[in-house]
């Protein structure tokens, strides 16, 4: 899936960037859950989606009519700076870190969202366990998030364990 191999690349590039991170989740593997939620709200990987009006109504002061399509903003919704402290920031001492509507919201929601989860904690596992850390490469370009970094490759060196100094 697109989505999860955003989510992937998302994950892989703050790890490769932000060696603080790195250093945290090797010293505490409870932290994976909230990098990988923290991940999904700043980073969402589904920016935005779509829905037909069913009937006129109205929110939040904007008429749409039946018929109307109307955009989404899901990345918007996550970044909302009435619901998160400093939206921006990448935090994973979030206070109800789930709360975020990554997965959509309501009788859509995602039903892979479990599955995409499972896939995230395992790869990230399998780095901690056989890397001792991840470097940027020089001269490489690390596009900002959030973005569909999916297709994009993110360059970093490898430092395996058994290699490690
Ligand atoms: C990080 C990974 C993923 C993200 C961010 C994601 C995001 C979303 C979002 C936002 C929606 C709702 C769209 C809407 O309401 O218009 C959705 C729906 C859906 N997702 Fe995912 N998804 C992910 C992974 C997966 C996986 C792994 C599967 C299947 C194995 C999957 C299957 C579906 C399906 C079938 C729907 C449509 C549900 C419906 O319309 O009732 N997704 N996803």
């Amino acid at each position: 899936m697109h989505t999860t191999r955003s989510l992937l690349t998302h994950l892989f590039n703050r790890l490769v960037q932000e060696p603080a991170i790195w250093e945290a989740l090797q010293a505490d593997r409870g932290l994976i859950a909230p990098f990988i939620e923290e991940s999904l709200r700043r980073d969402s990987p589904v920016q935005r989606t779509t829905r037909r009006c069913m009937r006129d109504t109205e929110m939040a002061g904007v008429a749409m009519r039946k018929g109307d399509l109307v955009e989404a903003g899901i990345g918007s919704a996550n970044h909302d700076e009435t619901v998160y402290d400093e939206p921006e920031a990448f935090r994973l001492d979030r206070p109800d870190l789930r709360w975020h509507i990554a997965f959509g919201t309501g009788s859509h929601i995602c039903p892979g969202a479990a599955l995409a989860r499972l896939e995230a904690r395992i790869a990230i596992e399998v780095l901690l366990d056989r890397l001792v850390r991840m470097e940027t490469v020089e001269g490489a370009v690390y596009p900002p998030l959030p973005g569909s970094l999916g297709h994009d490759p993110i360059l970093a060196r490898f430092v395996p364990r058994e290699h490690a100094a």
